[in-house]
């Protein structure tokens, strides 16, 4: 019989500014519906069950750092289940972060506030990736809508909810090819090492394109929404983050209607994220890139 707690972690898309908001540039993201969903029993040694593909060290690791941050002494075999793929770009390391934060809590009878949770979560997300900005467990404890800014330090960001004026119909697509957030992190910090101007003018547009993006949202202008994801992506293209796979599905997304589409996550695969007219033609989208052979599936953001 499984005795110790249990927890939800949300999943994520970001639908601006992936790697930009590593080195301080703010981003928009949204949670979406899919979850992790951790699961306790107290044991002799930490261990990590689930039927997802996972890299077993590094759950590990994250479940150390976290264990070690909440002071708890026990260890655990930890379940991962729930409906959130782990092949990259959805936000699933951290959602397992959130997930443990909460089941070990609630194991332990400790009290926690969401944004101790969050940075808690925090911790075991670093074991995953050296640099997490912060992002993907800032959205997997809170979900809805936000724009966040990495701060000097964790206790320095700042983040704001976004209120949407018209949802967002999204084909989220899996590349077929799993994404290594950590390698693309660390290929745009040696991006940004060998050429500072050329970086900080990539961040310049970006942070252009991202005040007016959080505008469009806010006043529904769908449209717009589409064409600055298009104008992020290639700015992600320049950074060098979006591969052969990432390229196809947007260029099928457009070429089926699309108002946008960009790759969202770490990139070199992973998942991209396409922008329908509506509910409808979201399905239509998922539809073509399936029989593409890119699995898909639709979300709504701010219903
Ligand atoms: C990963 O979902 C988003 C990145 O910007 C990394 C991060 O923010 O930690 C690529």
């Amino acid at each position: 019989m499984m005795t110790g707690g249990r927890g939800v972690g949300y999943g994520k898309v970001i639908l601006f500014g992936e790697h930009f908001v590593v080195h301080g540039a703010a981003a928009i993201a949204a949670g979406i519906a899919n979850a992790a969903i951790v699961r306790l029993e107290r044991s002799d040694k930490n261990s990590i069950i689930t039927e997802a593909p996972v890299i077993s060290e590094l759950s590990l690791a994250a479940i150390g750092n976290v264990l070690a941050s909440l002071d708890i002494r026990e260890k655990y075999a930890v379940y991962m289940e729930g409906d959130l793929p782990t092949y990259g770009g959805l936000g699933s390391s951290a959602a397992f972060c959130v997930a443990l934060t909460r089941a070990l809590a609630e194991d332990q009878h400790i009290n926690l506030s969401d944004e101790q949770v969050n940075r808690h979560a925090y911790e075991g997300e670093k074991a995953f990736h050296g640099d997490p900005s912060g992002i993907d467990n800032l959205m997997a404890t809170y979900g809805g809508v936000m724009e966040f800014k990495r701060g000097k330090t964790p206790a320095e960001n700042r983040y704001e909810r976004v209120v949407l004026k018209k949802p967002l119909n999204l084909v989220v697509s899996f590349t077929g090819k799993f994404g290594l957030t950590p390698k693309m992190v660390e290929a745009v910090r040696k991006f940004k090492e060998e050429d500072e101007d050329e970086f900080g003018q990539l961040m310049d547009e970006y942070s252009d394109l991202e005040l007016e993006a959080r505008k469009s949202l806010e006043k529904g202008k769908l449209d717009l929404v589409g064409e600055l994801m298009n104008s992020n992506q290639n700015l992600l293209s320049e950074l060098g983050v979006s591969d052969e796979a990432n390229d196809r599905i947007i260029q099928l997304s457009l070429g089926a209607g699309a108002l946008g589409a960009k790759l969202t996550g770490g990139g070199g695969g992973g998942c991209c994220i396409a922008l329908g007219r509506d509910g409808n033609h979201c399905k239509e989208l998922a539809q073509k890139l399936s029989s593409a052979g890119f699995r898909s599936f639709c979300t709504t953001i701010g219903k």
